[in-house]
This record gives C-alpha cells, structure tokens and sequence, in this order.
C-alpha cells in the first residue's frame, strides 16, 4: 500500500464530505440514492462499496439490502474509514474492512453488486487493471459493477479546483478514465453502459458479464 497516499486520504478525510457537498450539490444524498437504487439490489443480498470512504453510500445500500443482506465497505485509508464508523450505525449487516483494492479479502463470486463512488479516477498506474480484475473475481457471474464518477465541472472556480486537486494527486491515467472511461471498462466486461444522473454532475457506468 502506498503510504504517503494513505496519509493524504487521512488528512483529506476531515474535509471530505463538505468538499463533495459543494462539488456536487448532493446535500440530500440524491446521488447515491440513485446510484444504489440503479445497483437492483434486493433484500438479502451482498453488496460490496470499494473506496467507500466516509460511508456515504452504506446507508443508502443498506435499506436496500434490508436486514437478511449485508453491505461491506473497503478502503485503505483509517481516517476515511474513522469518520464512516462515526457515521455508519455497526450491525451484522454492516462491515468496514480495511484493504487495498488491488487486493480485496474476498471469496470469489461473493457479492450481489459492486460500487464505486468518485474514486475510481484517483487510482494510480496498475491499480486500476488489478482493481477491476478483483471487481470481476468477487462478482456473482452476470451481477452489476457500478461506478459513479463526476463529470467535469462546468463553474470555471470549481473546474480549476478540480483540475488541481487531480494533479496534485499525480494520476496520469485519471483524464482518461474522465473521458474514455467506457473503453477501459470493456476491456473488463462485456456490457457497459453509461446514465447521467439527477444532478447532471456526475455519470454512472454500469458494467456486467454475462
Ligand atoms: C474521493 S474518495 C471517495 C469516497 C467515497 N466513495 C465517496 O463517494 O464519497 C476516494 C477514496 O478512495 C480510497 N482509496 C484510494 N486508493 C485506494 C486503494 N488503492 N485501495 C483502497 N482505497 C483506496 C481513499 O482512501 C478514499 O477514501
């Protein structure tokens, strides 16, 4: 695991979810509403949110999965998962794991659906190809991989900011997976298909085999 961006993920973690708010409007969470509602998940089921940060997805995953499913959230960062433990009410259903996702701690075909909500552009070099090697391992045959990405933004101010915070991050691939995002996944899977959201800010990819 890279350490330095670990640390960068910790400290970023304290101001995390007010920068979202104010890139994408997503005060009321319509967002990832929309994006576990476009998972199918149904009551019983497992889903699995990579890079799930400060948990802002779980609860809306979760009242889909009801009380027999069980939702688990991944990411490598403590901070990141330190402020999601806050947030997210612990159960038998509910999980924070700490890992990498180049390598998920996970069976094979375990899962009903896989998220990934505005992360995915921010994984450097190999880890994104190992990334999706292991969404595709855990998956059942035929279940959905979801990822939710910003669009870039339109407001100059924000765009600049936006802009900045991905070279800081040095991520030479993070344009492409920006703009050509559906190419790499169909390296991936078979089917894939790209929806826009309430907020106009964002898009979903909505990849599966089979
Ligand atoms: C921009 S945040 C997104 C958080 C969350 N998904 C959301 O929608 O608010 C990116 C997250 O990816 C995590 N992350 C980045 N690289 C990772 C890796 N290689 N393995 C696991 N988590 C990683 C970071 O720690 C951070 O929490």
């Amino acid at each position: 695991m890279g350490k330095f961006r670990q640390k960068y993920y910790d400290y970023f973690s304290r101001v995390y979810d007010r920068f979202v708010a104010l890139h994408s409007s997503d005060r009321q969470g319509n967002l990832r509403q929309c994006l576990s509602e476009k998972t199918g998940a149904e009551k019983g089921d497992k889903v699995l949110d990579i890079c799930t940060g400060t948990a802002s997805l779980l609860q809306h995953l979760k009242k889909m999965t009801g009380k027999d499913g069980m939702v688990v959230g991944a990411d490598f960062s403590k901070g990141m998962l330190a402020v999601a433990k806050e947030k997210t009410v612990n159960t038998d259903q509910a999980f924070l794991v700490r890992a990498d996702v180049s390598h998920l701690p996970f069976k094979g075909q375990m899962f009903d659906a896989v998220t990934c909500a505005h992360a995915f552009y921010e994984l450097r070099g190999n880890t994104q190809d190992q990334c999706l090697n292991e969404i595709g391992r855990v998956l059942k045959p035929g279940h959905p991989f979801l990822m939710l990405e910003h669009d870039v933004p339109k407001h100059f101010f924000i765009r600049m900011l936006f802009y900045l915070r991905l070279l800081s991050m040095g991520t030479s691939r993070a344009f492409d997976i920006l703009k050509h995002e559906k190419e790499l996944l169909a390296r991936y899977f078979k089917y894939v298909d790209k929806i826009s959201t309430p907020t106009g800010r964002s898009k979903i990819m909505i990849c599966r085999n089979g």
